[in-house]
């Protein structure tokens, strides 16, 4: 949403009318302009590059070498990955890691290697230093993974940050993912990619970019290899991709290209390099477990900008019991909000709102209510008045509080990025918790302002206190809703310190899975919207954050039956499975589509229900060693080409690959299978691969195929956990992990491990012990016997 929108936002929101908005707007604008002064106008800059090499100092897991004009600080750690920071830059301070950086890996040393180059040789990675500055990543066996060419540094000859550049060259197969949400891929295809969170606006589609949020954390995989890189600078930034090409036997190869410019922060980054499994265990071993969220949060949430009164939420409430369709969340957006005011309530429509929360409880359906930064700016709103008294609000660089537009009208910014805002901001949930609230859903934190000049969101040179240190929105922007995440986490731990806090936010940035997960934001209504949402879900997984989902039937518009029917097909299998829309876009209820829809939608919502304990399962090992519930296809079988180039299928967890229906009138799709024998789990066909198959996808339910072998846990019929096996191919073995639901406090339940095999003519399941395998003491049924 921006300036272009707000005629019809302000009268989308009524409160406020559109002539009252577009004073405010002016006279933001006005403000906006003297405060650009604020910074000081770029003037002449010096080029700068390492130059020769001059001499080294080892150190623990690495050490320092020293250039003419620069030198590199460079570590082995503890868990593997690699840090190397320019013109002596460490790894603190950082908003992406969880804590203090990992200790030094001391059997890594630095030593000379070939023509005045220095090597740290590590256990899973050896990094090579040039002379000039060039640094390359290879693995243990030689191969060359990431090579990055000598950076090079524009420096001010006055005031001011050094942007810089860095130029790298990967394997001509290479594929990259990441960078934050995309919505064009998971594969990043050749283009320059934006870092800097932004809300696009309108409803966005798969050519939209940025988005909300964008990480400078880049996947690349390789056949020799995957490896993780993350730049730790917060800054604006763009990162430019060429995918390589290889010569095929009658020319060169092409090597890949990666262009990161920055416009500030410092030249540092992280490395890591295995198996996707193991390099996400490492991303998240340095940035944070995902939070666990409760397990209701893993089922269906229907959310809509606009219920407008209690007794619409209680018609929907009632229109899913009546139907008998599980229901698990309900989301209150602005409306239900005074005036648009965070943390207040409009009890003239929302009167008696504690009382519907416990109603609604009883029927185990929680109330999840929305919670926007900006606080209108008037003397006399509580929240305005606790936080200027904790001098809560971002100010200009005359000390002047920074005014933007946002629902409330006219609204100031908390800066999160201050400690004591946190806590202050975080006691803010108290209300929402008396409410009757047991989740939360962070928006418009990009930051956003409706009456932005030139960008929709705070001015550049508005003052941050960036933990003390001190600096502007250049270097905040980025992580403004990253440290709102934490101020809502940290709160709610205090208050309610015996449940897991459940919080996804629309923007983010490394090292938010902490604090939970995200959304996909307002994306459009339209069959490339449906495959922009999918495409958003996996790059983020491989960028360390799990859980999220998009807007089932696009977030504007009114949604084809057909449409709509596939949206929620695929959410049923992502983990955020949430119905949401704008204010006056169509319904979303699945009773409004006719009564075809309503029963395959049915269907969705019951096989949901049925998965919940694998959802429970995958969160756990989300948690445990950071990898998402939703995988690309090539996750265990990277090496295979065909898979890397795989946009459309994913799998679910180790056990199902879904093959959702992207596009209209389908009743049949192609899919790419990984290695093994994998069954159509309605038919129990099995299909071998690797091979790409033909799959039926009638309307009435999207090919979800399961891998044989594989131990499902699912909710019997009783509501009890069963195991579902299907059967290993003849010959082979199989297996899986059960994490059993413990409820929403912070127990770590075990681990169960399960291992199938074949028994003459049986298919036997045990659970493997510390004494050795035994009966499994949950119920077992074996499927896809007929299918071999
Ligand atoms: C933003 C959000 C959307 C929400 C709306 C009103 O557009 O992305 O989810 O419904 O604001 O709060």
């Amino acid at each position: 949403m921006d300036g272009r929108d707000l005629v019809r936002s302000v009268k989308a929101v009524g409160s406020t009318g559109a002539a009252q908005g577009w004073r405010t707007v002016r006279a933001a604008w006005r403000r906006r302009r003297v405060d650009a002064s604020g910074l000081v106008p770029r003037g002449a800059e010096r080029a700068r590059v390492p130059g020769p090499v001059l001499d080294v100092e080892p150190g623990p897991g690495g050490g320092l070498v020293r250039f003419t004009r620069s030198e590199l600080r460079i570590t082995v750690a503890v868990n593997g990955a690699v840090f190397w920071g320019w013109d002596g830059a460490g790894p603190e301070p950082s908003y992406a890691l969880a804590g203090r950086s990992p200790g030094p890996d001391p059997r890594a040393v630095l030593e000379p290697d070939k023509d005045g180059a220095w090597r740290v040789v590590s256990e899973r990675v050896t990094v090579v230093v040039s002379r000039n500055g060039a640094v390359e990543v290879r693995t243990p066996g030689g191969v060359t993974l990431r090579r990055d060419l000598p950076p090079r540094w524009w420096e001010p000859v006055g005031e001011g940050p050094a942007r810089w550049m860095q130029r790298s060259e990967v394997a001509a197969d290479a594929r990259f993912f990441g960078l934050g949400g995309r919505a064009s891929g998971p594969r990043l295809r050749d283009g320059a990619y934006r870092l800097w969170n932004t809300d696009p606006g309108l409803s966005f589609g798969p050519g939209d970019d940025p988005l909300y949020i964008t990480m400078p954390v880049q996947m690349v995989v390789a056949d020799a290899a995957t490896h993780l890189v993350f730049h730790d600078s917060t800054w604006d930034g763009t990162v430019t991709l060429r995918e390589g090409e290889e010569g095929a036997g009658s020319g060169h190869d092409r090597a890949g290209t990666s262009e990161l410019r920055m416009d500030g922060g410092p030249l540092r980054c992280w490395v890591m390099v295995g198996t996707p499994e193991r390099v996400l265990r490492t991303w998240t071993s340095l940035t944070g477990a995902a939070a666990l969220p409760p397990t209701w949060a893993l089922g269906h949430h229907h959310a809509r900008w606009g219920f407008g009164s209690e007794q619409e939420v209680r018609r929907i409430v009632a229109g899913y019991l009546e139907r008998g369709l599980p229901l698990d969340a309900v989301h209150l957006d602005i409306d239900h909000f005074d005036a648009h005011q965070v943390f207040t309530v409009d009890r003239e429509r929302f009167p008696k709102l504690p009382m519907l929360a416990k109603e609604l409880r009883r029927d185990g359906i929680r109330l999840v209510s929305i919670v926007d930064p900006a606080v209108k700016a008037e003397p006399g709103n509580a929240v305005y008045d606790s936080g200027s008294a904790v001098d809560a609000f971002v100010r200009d660089s005359a000390r002047r509080p920074v005014r933007g537009v946002v629902w409330p009208g006219e609204s100031v910014y908390p800066d999160f990025t201050r400690a004591r805002v946190r806590l202050w901001w975080g006691e803010l949930y108290k209300e929402r918790l008396a409410q009757g609230f047991a989740g939360f859903w962070h928006d418009m934190n990009e930051p956003v302002s409706f009456a932005a000049f030139g960008e929709n969101t705070l001015p550049r040179s508005a003052r941050h206190d960036l933990e003390g240190r001190g600096g502007d929105h250049r270097e905040a922007h980025n992580v403004y809703a990253l440290c709102m995440a934490r101020a809502g986490y940290e709160g709610l731990r205090e208050l309610t310190p015996g449940e897991r806090p459940f919080m996804f936010s629309r923007s983010g940035w490394a090292g938010m899975q902490r604090y939970g997960g995200t959304w996909s934001g307002d994306v459009a209504t339209g069959w490339p919207g449906l495959r922009a949402s999918l495409s958003l879900v996996v790059g983020l997984g491989l960028c360390g954050v799990p859980y999220s989902g998009p807007d089932v039937g696009g977030f504007d518009g009114s949604p084809s039956p057909e449409l709509y029917l596939r949206w929620f097909q695929l959410g049923a299998y992502l983990p955020l499975f949430r119905t949401h829309a704008s204010l006056r876009a169509g319904r979303r209820e699945p009773w409004e589509f006719g009564e075809e829809i309503l029963e395959h939608a049915r269907v969705a919502l019951v096989e949901r229900r049925r998965l919940l304990p694998y959802f429970v399962t995958l969160a756990h090992l989300a948690h445990r060693t950071g990898a998402p519930y939703v995988r690309p296809v090539w996750w265990g079988a990277p090496e295979d080409r065909a898979l890397r180039d795989c946009d459309d299928t994913f799998l679910l967890g180790d056990c199902l690959l879904v093959a959702p229906v992207l596009d209209p009138s389908t009743d049949r799709r192609a899919v790419q299978l990984p290695r093994g024998c994998w069954y159509d789990t309605v038919t129990e066909e099995c299909y071998e691969g690797p091979a790409q198959v033909l799959v039926d996808a009638p309307l009435s339910r999207i090919p979800v195929l399961a891998r044989a072998g594989a131990v499902v846990p699912v909710r019997g019929a009783d509501g009890g956990l069963e195991l579902e096996v299907w059967a290993p191919a003849p010959g082979r073995t199989g297996g899986g992990l059960v994490v059993p639901d413990t409820g929403d406090g912070w127990d770590e339940p075990e681990v169960e491990r399960y291992v199938t095999r074949w028994e003459g003519q049986r298919v036997v399941v045990e659970r493997d012990g510390e004494d050795g395998p035994g009966e499994p003491s949950r119920p077992v049924r074996v499927r896809g016997l007929g299918g071999l």
